[in-house]
């Protein structure tokens, strides 16, 4: 018996044996789509590619698809576990057209793929076509179906829409019988309901496209979209008509059964079955990066993650079991989904989180609900306050009420508890009004309460396709936004990063899909209402933008993916910081922009150089190990237990997103354990690898014991970097050498410099003195007078600094004749004074009495020293005097005269 994996390798193999381009299955969330909630159906992914918007190197694809149905407009969630086959998540197998073969080869591959390739018994066979469609109908004909087994349909059961726009066309389905213990009708009879005669599979003739306005238009070219449940089509393989009969719903069945110690096949079957299903609804959403929360997406995976635990509850399971049934999930489907493999440890604790937070509330719910219902009259519905109730108070999603009072045979009062919802908001409305926020913020909590918060998708996408959900211009709501005009656009999801934790604001594009040359360039986007609306700063260059558009968002590519790698490295450097300087470093704020990263923390001191080089080599290091980058959400107390940074001061939800990167090596942190694990709610490279290198820029004082640390990471840094290297290459070339030698030639050169500056001094000297030693000839002496019976010469220097006065002194005293020495220098409006007595007459007569009586006639000071050296100065100007004078002056004074 074939198994379901089997199954869907038969099926890709004979496409691909026709000329299909295996391609793989999209994530659950979709990228292209305005309004979608989930992917729904195989030509979800190439819907662009039947209205002919886009082109790809094939023409002809075959796909198993990733669909949800829960929530949106296909929403089989209240049926599943109570039918046969009603599913939250399957997959949908299917060969697609693309304006290449039509109906002529798409009857014929189909019919060969079932009744060849899958022998199903062509008796049991049954055909529909649209009741005008000749065409399909006779080609039922030639490949060998019977006329009284090709039924023509009327209704939009053969004319297949995706939505209420978009590609569509008459469909062929092919019914098989069951046979006659079951009870049922063909297709369009009165017992069409039955279980008797199960449609396998609906091929699509693609030739029409659905506007808004209601008009339907030919398509240019004819294409095929085709879509068989890989789990009906098993059940039948398998001999079954019932989808949990297969190996793969077996399997989990049983190891639910295993899980709780309940007969997997008893009476309490229907719990297993709800198990077993959304077990994989909510293992590939979260693979595909769903996270439970109270908005949009994530509040439909809540809801089938609580339903699940709810009957996992009435299994009487006291601990929790969802995540114990991932590993038979993985080992299942892994293969194929390869994402499931790699999320396994976020799915399993994601869903341990959930189940363990419910639970302890669960109990308390449903002992109100039993209160409730106990004293309600037989067969009333249960009201709306007391449902919204057990929302508000106990997290049970109206639809895990409506599945628990199913069972009892009771409804709930919808309208009231939608009332109930509108009167709390209200009342949140009227606290908010009275907290004193600026009135200018007002219009974010009017977009939200029409529009209801955004989704975002930026943390798996950069495109996306939205519908504008509102427009405000100057605070107030607008209807459109002309061209030349700006504003703020809300959509109702978008890739685009609002400004938040010291990461700028996304920037791009934003495209009518109706008119793609209409476009709005996203100058920043940032965030309100509680974070929980995202608008995007617009100028529109092209059209109008108005309210209801369908829009294709697209963040600047390399602009974020400079961001995204400037904020991983801040985590890294928060951590080597720490590492470096000491546990006492703690985040006071960071940048993290495009062009350059920022980090603020507390430390009180520069750092040394070698700090910086360390930290930076560990940024490098981590960089190098490209480890995958993880990111998980949990309750703020667990992310604390983990060892978490968080923001000093920050306020934090009641879950947090962790964002952990590095694996620690020997002899740093804990061997082995996660080199950082922090709150963030920003966008992150997948591998530390993609941060590419990073260089400090400098540290500097942010303020009191708050230091700053600039660094640049990717290609900004490798441009520094370059920009580094080029100086030096210009150095290397003035200096005419290598690189390499740089350093040791500028100490050369340095050394040569003040060698030759003491050159330039001495040579000064000398001809200050030469010129004075012309002057002072011209006094006709060889020395100037007798003192104590000693010889003195006297010499007077023009521009000689003080500085300079002993060196001539001590010059005199080795070269000339005289016994002692009295050398005068002036410079400017300053006059300096030095004597010297040579050694061996310093017993007759001391330098100091040299010099003393002149600085005291010129009413200076100083005028000590030594017996063979004294010195001192007066703040005269003789810049006019000659040699003669200075001769006389000193002379009569040291003589007294
Ligand atoms: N897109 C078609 C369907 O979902 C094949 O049934």
């Amino acid at each position: 018996m074939p198994t379901l994996n089997d199954i869907r390798s038969t099926f890709l193999n004979y496409f691909a044996k026709q000329g299909h381009e295996v391609v793989a299955s999209s994530p659950l969330v979709p990228r292209n789509d305005p309004t979608l909630m989930f992917v729904n159906s195989g030509m979800v992914q190439f819907k662009n590619l039947f209205t002919g918007v886009e082109t790809r190197d094939y023409q002809r694809a075959t796909t198993a698809q990733k669909c949800v149905r829960a929530g949106g407009k296909h929403n089989d969630l209240d049926n599943v576990g109570y039918t046969a086959r009603h599913h939250t998540f399957f997959e949908m197998l299917g060969n697609f057209s693309f304006g290449d073969y039509f109906k002529h080869d798409a009857i014929p591959f189909a019919w060969e793929l079932i009744t060849k390739e899958f022998g199903i018994d062509k008796n049991r066979l049954l055909t529909t076509v649209y009741h005008t469609d000749d065409e399909a109908f006779e080609i039922w004909k030639q490949v060998g179906v019977p006329e009284d087994r090709i039924i023509r349909i009327a209704t939009s059961d053969n004319f297949w829409q995706m939505g209420p726009t978009g590609p569509c066309g008459p469909c062929t389905e092919i019914f098989y019988d069951h046979g006659d213990h079951i009870w049922g009708g063909p297709p369009g009879s009165a017992e069409e309901d039955g279980d008797r005669f199960i449609e396998i599979w609906n091929i699509v003739f693609m030739q029409n496209e659905q506007f808004e306005d209601g008009s339907m238009v030919e398509l240019d070219m004819q294409s095929i979209d085709t879509g068989m449940g890989l789990e009906r089509i098993g059940a039948l393989l398998q001999g079954s008509h019932d989808n949990y009969d297969t190996d793969l719903f077996k399997t989990l069945i049983e190891a639910s059964a295993e899980a709780t110690g309940v007969d997997p096949y008893g009476d309490q079957n229907v719990h297993h079955r709800v198990i077993a299903d959304h077990l994989r609804s909510t293992s590939f959403l979260i693979a595909d990066g769903v996270m439970p929360s109270n908005d949009g997406r994530g509040y439909v995976l809540r809801r089938i993650m609580r339903r699940a635990m709810r009957h996992a509850h009435l299994l009487g399971a006291k601990d929790p079991v969802m995540h114990q049934l991932v590993p038979t999930l993985v080992q299942l489907m892994g293969a194929q989904y390869t994402e499931l493999g790699q999320a396994q440890p976020l799915i399993e604790e994601t869903l341990l989180l959930e189940e363990t937070r419910f639970k302890q509330t669960l109990d308390r719910g449903l002992k109100l609900l039993d209160d409730e219902v106990a004293g309600l009259p037989e067969g009333a519905a249960l009201p709306g306050d007391a449902a919204f109730k057990l929302y508000d108070t106990y997290g049970f999603p109206l639809d895990l009420t409506q599945d628990a009072l199913r069972e009892k045979g009771r409804t709930v009062d919808t309208d009231g508890f939608d009332a109930a919802m509108a009167e709390q908001k209200a009342k949140a409305r009227a606290a908010w009004a009275g907290s004193g926020e600026a009135a200018d913020q007002a219009v974010w909590f009017d977009v939200l309460d029409s529009a209801g918060a955004t989704d975002f998708l930026g943390y798996d996408t950069e495109k996306a396709e939205g519908q504008i959900a509102a427009l405000v211009v100057d605070g107030a709501l607008v209807d459109a936004i002309e061209k030349g005009g700006s504003g703020w656009v809300i959509v109702n999801q978008t890739p685009f990063y609002g400004e938040a934790g010291g990461q700028v604001g996304d920037t791009g594009e934003i495209r009518r899909l109706e008119e793609r040359d209409d476009m709005a360039r996203v100058e920043d986007t940032k965030k309100f209402a509680d974070g929980k609306v995202y608008a995007h700063k617009v100028t529109v260059d092209h059209g109008t933008f108005s309210k209801g558009d369908a829009v294709e968002l697209e963040v600047d590519h390399a602009r974020r993916t400079a961001i995204r790698a400037n904020h991983s490295a801040t985590h890294l450097l928060h951590e080597a910081l720490r590492e470096t300087l000491g546990d006492h470093v703690a985040q006071r704020g960071s940048l993290n922009a495009a062009d350059r990263l920022r980090f603020d923390f507390s430390h009180s001191k520069a750092l040394s150089r070698e700090e910086i080089q360390k930290v930076e080599r560990d940024v490098n290091d981590f960089i190098r190990q490209n480890s995958t980058v993880e990111t998980r959400i949990m309750t703020p107390d667990d992310a604390r237990e983990l060892g978490a940074q968080a923001l000093f001061g920050e306020k934090y939800g009641d879950e947090v997103r962790v964002v952990s990167m590095g694996k620690a090596p020997t002899g740093k942190g804990q061997d082995g354990e996660t080199w950082s694990i922090e709150l963030c709610g920003g966008t992150h490279v997948r591998q530390t690898g993609d941060i590419g290198t990073f260089v400090v820029l400098g540290d500097s004082a942010s303020s009191a014991g708050v230091r700053r640390i600039e660094a640049l990471t990717g290609d900004d840094a490798l441009r520094h970097l370059s920009q580094q290297d080029q100086r030096l290459g210009q150095i290397a070339s003035e200096l005419k050498a290598q690189p390499d030698d740089v350093v040791t030639r500028v100490k050369a050169l340095m050394s040569e410099r003040k060698a030759l500056q003491n050159e330039v001094d001495q040579l000064r000297r000398d001809l200050a003195m030469a010129s004075q030693q012309r002057s002072a000839d011209s006094v006709g002496s060889a020395f100037d007078f007798e003192h104590e019976g000693l010889k003195v010469e006297i010499k007077f220097f023009k521009n000689l600094p003080s500085k300079q006065l002993r060196e001539v002194v001590d010059r005199l005293k080795r070269e000339h004749a005289a016994d002692a020495f009295i050398v005068v220098g002036s410079e400017g409006k300053k006059t300096g004074i030095a004597a010297g007595v040579k050694d061996e007459f310093t017993n007759k007569v001391s330098a100091v009495d040299l010099v003393k009586p002149i600085v005291l006639a010129w009413g200076g000071k100083g005028g000590g020293g030594r017996p063979d050296l004294a010195q001192g100065g007066a703040a005269i100007d003789l810049s006019d005097s000659n040699g003669a004078e200075i001769e006389r002056f000193v002379i009569n004074a040291v003589s007294g005269g």
